[in-house]
């Protein structure tokens, strides 16, 4: 394989659209059972923050050496301006909108014993008025960027995912899209999509084998009007759908040890690579080694030029 193309991924300028969150962990230790309910009582330790979500898929671009702007929503509370502070750090630009009518989209998790104990959800979707605004964010921005990158967890951010397809076709700004949701039609237009195993039985139905799957991966292509389907497969690697046809590469990893957020690495290295000027060949032969390097590693959830040369 040639070499990771340096020179081209830092002169790539990404624009991630999406639904922001933060990844909060407290670490601590169990020692009692509380005496006001049957629960462990844990004595918090350590706390971690990490960017989630679309800001994950943003700080991956930027671990790559992208020029990486980032558009979503927070709230005016303490985890947006942690947020800010950590899309900051990483070198990223933010055109962050804040919605104060609705607290950051946050998932808290409660560590103990070595698991984890309990998980607690923030969020809340954003009215129409920040909806709007993200639009007009991304036509404002979008011409001066190579690639835009739509990462949607169903948080709201994306409502009028179809008029930022439009934003970006009218710019000629290629735009991949991690989709989520039963309703696939609003990603009609765009130029890749990238769903896991699950959003893409969500989107077509079981299938029988691989030439099932491959026909109805076709057909999806034609049916959105996508250049390009992108199915990741977690242990089975990843599949290919262009009009040239399919190309199948098998999982790169050695030892898996944290999957979360794989699909984030994956579709931010195939952003970059495809404003590199790569094929989706190469694009993805990148991006599937960047997966299977992500899985290996605990915490950090990033791979680096470095690491891919
Ligand atoms: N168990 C695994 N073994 C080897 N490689 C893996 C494994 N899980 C993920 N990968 C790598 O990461 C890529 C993306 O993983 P996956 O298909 O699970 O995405 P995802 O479900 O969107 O991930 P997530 O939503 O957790 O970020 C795979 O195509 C593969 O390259
Ligand atoms: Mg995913």
């Amino acid at each position: 394989m040639t070499s990771f193309p340096v020179q081209a991924a830092a002169q790539a300028r990404v624009l991630v659209i999406g639904d922001i969150m933060l990844d909060r962990y407290w670490f601590g230790q169990v020692d009692r059972i509380s005496p006001e309910a049957p629960v462990p009582v844990v004595r918090v330790a350590r706390k971690e923050d990490r960017l989630g979500g679309a800001a994950n898929v943003a700080r991956n671009a930027a671990a790559l050496g992208a020029q990486v702007s980032l558009v979503g929503v927070v709230g005016d509370d303490e985890a947006g301006g942690e947020i800010q502070r950590l899309v900051q750090q990483e070198g990223i630009t933010s055109h962050i909108l804040v919605d104060t009518a609705v607290p950051t989209t946050l998932k808290m998790r409660v560590l103990g014993r070595q698991q984890q104990l309990l998980r607690v959800d923030f969020e809340e979707h954003p009215d129409d008025g920040s909806v709007n605004g993200i639009v007009e964010r991304a036509r404002a921005l979008a011409p001066q960027h190579d690639v835009i990158v739509l990462s949607d967890y169903s948080k709201g951010v994306l409502a009028n995912v179809e008029q930022i397809i439009a934003v970006a076709r009218d710019a000629g700004v290629p735009v991949l899209v991690d989709p989520k949701g039963q309703r696939y039609q609003r990603y009609r237009g765009a130029t890749m999509l990238t769903p896991n195993r699950a959003e893409m039985r969500d989107a077509v139905g079981h299938w029988e084998s691989e030439h099932d799957l491959e026909q109805r991966a076709q057909a999806l292509r034609t049916q959105l009007e996508l250049e390009a389907l992108l199915v990741t497969r977690s242990e089975e690697g990843m599949s290919l759908y262009t009009q040239q046809g399919t190309e199948r590469v098998m999982a790169h990893a050695h030892e898996v040890f944290d999957v979360s957020g794989a699909g984030d690495t994956v579709l931010a290295t195939l952003a970059v690579m495809r404003a590199a000027g790569l094929s989706w060949n190469q694009a993805m032969d990148w991006a599937n080694r960047a997966g299977g390097i992500v899985v290996g590693k605990l915490g950090t959830s990033v791979v680096t030029p470095e690491e891919l040369s």
